[in-house]
This record gives structure tokens, C-alpha cells and sequence, in this order.
């Protein structure tokens, strides 16, 4: 069976039982679900139908090498985010013509080695951009392939911190300014605009602002053709949401019933940026209670062993993740304060959780763990980053050996 679930109580994933792995490889320990993937991937693929589509998995969600072949096996293409991500997407296997550059303030050297290699585009974000890469474009002696994102002005009513489509946000430019900016395409006589872009944010789970943008993106492509400009696809970004709390969310096939018809009419190739639909569900985090207190009033605190060091969503967003013992105590549910080991009063992992009372060495799983959880740790407190297992069909490996106090040090003097 794909997924996690439970097999005589006990957790499971893909048909191997949890708790023993986690007793093999110790813990925090990070493990994902290749059957979880797979179906995810072809949902998401499904939803767009005969549509032309690709879909872009989006790196920096979790840009582990063993998961980025798995996604490039299965039909995506690549969302890169760094000049570092880009190489793990060529290490994977994937062409630069399947890889998309997107970043807020890329580096001259980032640039160049994005237009050496002939990336499928450079998502670009501002006119100046714009003027940094033809010029070294025109050093190079090539021709560079370029989206230009948009800013559509749109609340995607997610988490500030992960809203990115609103004016005054720092992502790309007003639709008025990009369609001056393709105006002036003369004066880049080294760039091919081949695309607009647009994300407008992450776990965005109202498909209302999703359809504005893609709205919004197909009129400003519209005006552009009208203009002369050879458009190839229409990049409409990321922001699938997945359920963290239980309660359904939109389908992808509710996301693409608004994404599609703008793009029907246009008559253009969609491309999306998925990170958090594909890996999110897909993972979860294995962690020991290493201490249990009480305090007067009947606060229950239980310490795990993994922290905001190995997921910081819920320290940084205040982000909800389900945590479920591995083995349930038979006994009456109590409130729990899930904290992390470190020093800092924001390292929760969840407040107020009904849980059979925890004790010392108990073994919780994190769910939806996947996305944004070992791409954000930190070796803060020079905690070593934890190991990765992927498990596919009752078999599972290390995709990424436990770092070690000397991996640390081995950089330094
Ligand atoms: N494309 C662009 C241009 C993006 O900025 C992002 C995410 C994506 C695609 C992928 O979005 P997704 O499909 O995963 O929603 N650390 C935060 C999420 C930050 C997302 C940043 N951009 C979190 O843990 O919730």
C-alpha cells in the first residue's frame, strides 16, 4: 500500500514498518513515501490533461538528488532556484532545457552559468535583470532565453511570508511595466523572450486568486503577441496546497479547471512550478522524546529530539503539522506541548496536541513533512543535519547518510 498508514497500529509507509527504521538509523530521521509521490505526481499531471502542460517540480522544496531522479523519472521537468540547485537538477539527469532559473536577486555568476548552460528560461524579475543578461549574453555570444515574471497584484490570502503576488511585495513587475518592458525589446538584442511568469504564492488554498493570475497572465501574454513578442508557454508558477490538518483542500483538477480556460483561449503551452503538492505529503519526520515534564496547572511538555533545527515551519510560520505516536499507548489522551530540544522559546512543534500521555524514548512521527522541512534545516547549535530514507515498495535506503560532527568541521581551520 502507498502512503503511510496503519498496519496493526503501527505506522508503516510503502510496507515497511516505521518503528524499527527509526530504531536502525536513529533519529530525527527524515523518511518519504515514492508510492505518495508517484501519485501525486500523476494526479497533478491528470488534472491538466490533454492540455499541453509540464510540470516543473520545484526544487527548493526539497532538492534531495535521489528525489529530484525520482521526479524527473516520472515526466517533470525542473524549477530551479540557485545556481546550486541547477547542478543537482543536471547531477538528476535533467537537460537545461528542461530546467527553469527563477530567483528573486540572482548573481552574475549565477547568470552566466545559466546562460552558458541554455536554460529553457531565466525567469526574470525586473527590467534591470533584463539588462544584466543581455549584456553578458552579448559577452557570452549567445542568445538568452527569458520569462519575464509579472506581478498581477493579487492576495493570494496565504501566510504573509509566503504570498508573493501583492504590489508591494518584491516579486516581479506590474503587468503595465512588463508589457513596456516587451515594448522595448529591441534594445535586448541578446535575450528571446520566450514567456511570462507568474506565482502569485505557496499553499494558496482558495483557486479564486489562481484563476485571476492566470487571467491576469494570459491578457498581459495577449497584449504581448498583439505586439510582436513570440511567446512559448505561460509559466503560472506553484502554490498547490495539501492538507496539513485533515480537512480537504483543493484538488488539483479545482486548480486546473481556473488555470486552464485563460490558457485554452490563448492557445498556449502552461508550465507550473509544484514543490509542496509533490514532496509535502510525501515525507515525515521520525523523532524520540528524550524528556517529559510537567508543570503546575497540568502543562505536559514532551522533548523530542528534533526541533525548528530539522523543521523550522512551525517556529518560523507558526505552521501545523499533525504528530502521531508511532505505537499508541492504550490510555486516555492528554494535552501535550511538543517542543524541540533547542535553546530558543519558538522551537514548538505543535501546542495543545491531544496525544495518549508521551514518555521517554517514544517514537512520534511528524506528518507533511516532506516540503520545506529537511531544505530548511540548519546545523544550528551544531546539530548535524539528519538522515533521509526513501521507501518504494517494502523496500527502503539511506538517500542521505546522517552528517557527522567532522562533515561539520571539515570546513574549517
Ligand atoms: N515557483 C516559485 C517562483 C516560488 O517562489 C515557489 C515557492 C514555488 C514555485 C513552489 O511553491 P509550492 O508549489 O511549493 O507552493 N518555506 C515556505 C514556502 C516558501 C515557498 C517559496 N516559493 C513554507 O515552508 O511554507
Amino acid at each position: 500500500m502507498p502512503g503511510f498508514y496503519r498496519d496493526d497500529h503501527q505506522l508503516a509507509c510503502d510496507g515497511v514498518p516505521l518503528a524499527p527504521l527509526a530504531a536502525d538509523l536513529g533519529t530525527p530521521l527524515y523518511v518519504y513515501s515514492a508510492g505518495t509521490i508517484r501519485a501525486n505526481y500523476q494526479a497533478l499531471d491528470a488534472a491538466f490533461g490533454a492540455h499541453p502542460h509540464a510540470i516543473h517540480y520545484a526544487m527548493k522544496a526539497n532538492s534531495a538528488l535521489a528525489l529530484v531522479r525520482l521526479m524527473r523519472g516520472l515526466g517533470a521537468a525542473a524549477d530551479a532556484n540557485s545556481a546550486g540547485e541547477i547542478d543537482v537538477a543536471l547531477r538528476a539527469g535533467f537537460e537545461p532545457s528542461q530546467i527553469v532559473f527563477t530567483g528573486v536577486g540572482k548573481t552574475r555568476v549565477e547568470l552566466e552559468r545559466a546562460i552558458t548552460l541554455g536554460v529553457k528560461a531565466i525567469n526574470a524579475e525586473s527590467a534591470g535583470e533584463l539588462t544584466r543578461i543581455d549584456a553578458l549574453a552579448r559577452q557570452l555570444g549567445t542568445r538568452a532565453r527569458v520569462a519575464l515574471r509579472i506581478n498581477p497584484d493579487i492576495d493570494a490570502g496565504t501566510h504573509p511570508h509566503i504570498s508573493t503576488g501583492r504590489h508591494e511585495n518584491k516579486f516581479g513587475v506590474p503587468v503595465d511595466e512588463a508589457v513596456a518592458i516587451f515594448g522595448a525589446a529591441a534594445q535586448w538584442p541578446h535575450l528571446s523572450l520566450v514567456a511570462i511568469h507568474s506565482h502569485v504564492g505557496s499553499q494558496v488554498t482558495d483557486t479564486t486568486p489562481i484563476g485571476r493570475a492566470a487571467e491576469i497572465a494570459a491578457g498581459t501574454a495577449r497584449r504581448l503577441i498583439a505586439g510582436g513578442a513570440r511567446l512559448e508557454y505561460v509559466d503560472l508558477g506553484g502554490g498547490f496546497s495539501i492538507s496539513y490538518d485533515g480537512l480537504p483542500v483543493p484538488t488539483p483538477a479545482d486548480y486546473a479547471a481556473r488555470m486552464l480556460p485563460p490558457m485554452r483561449a490563448l492557445g498556449l503551452p502552461v508550465v507550473v512550478e509544484p514543490g509542496r503538492f509533490l514532496i509535502g505529503p510525501a515525507g515525515i519526520l521520525l523523532a524520540r522524546v528524550v524528556d517529559v515534564k510537567t508543570r503546575s496547572g497540568g502543562r505536559r511538555f514532551a522533548v523530542l529530539d528534533a526541533g525548528m533545527t530539522e523543521l523550522i515551519r512551525p517556529a518560523l510560520y507558526g505552521a501545523f503539522h499533525r504528530i502521531e505516536p508511532l505505537q499508541p499507548r492504550d490510555a486516555a489522551p492528554v494535552l501535550h506541548e511538543v517542543v524541540g530540544p533547542l535553546c530558543e522559546s519558538s522551537d514548538v512543534v505543535g501546542s495543545d496536541r491531544a496525544l495518549p500521555p508521551l514518555e521517554v524514548d517514544d517514537l512520534v512521527a511528524i506528518r507533511d513533512t516532506g516540503a520545506y522541512g529537511f531544505a530548511m534545516a540548519s546545523n544550528y547549535l551544531r546539530r548535524p543535519l539528519p538522515a533521509e530514507v526513501l521507501v518504494d515498495g517494502g523496500t527502503w535506503h539511506v538517500i542521505r547518510r546522517r552528517q557527522t560532527i567532522d562533515d561539520l568541521l571539515a570546513l574549517e581551520e
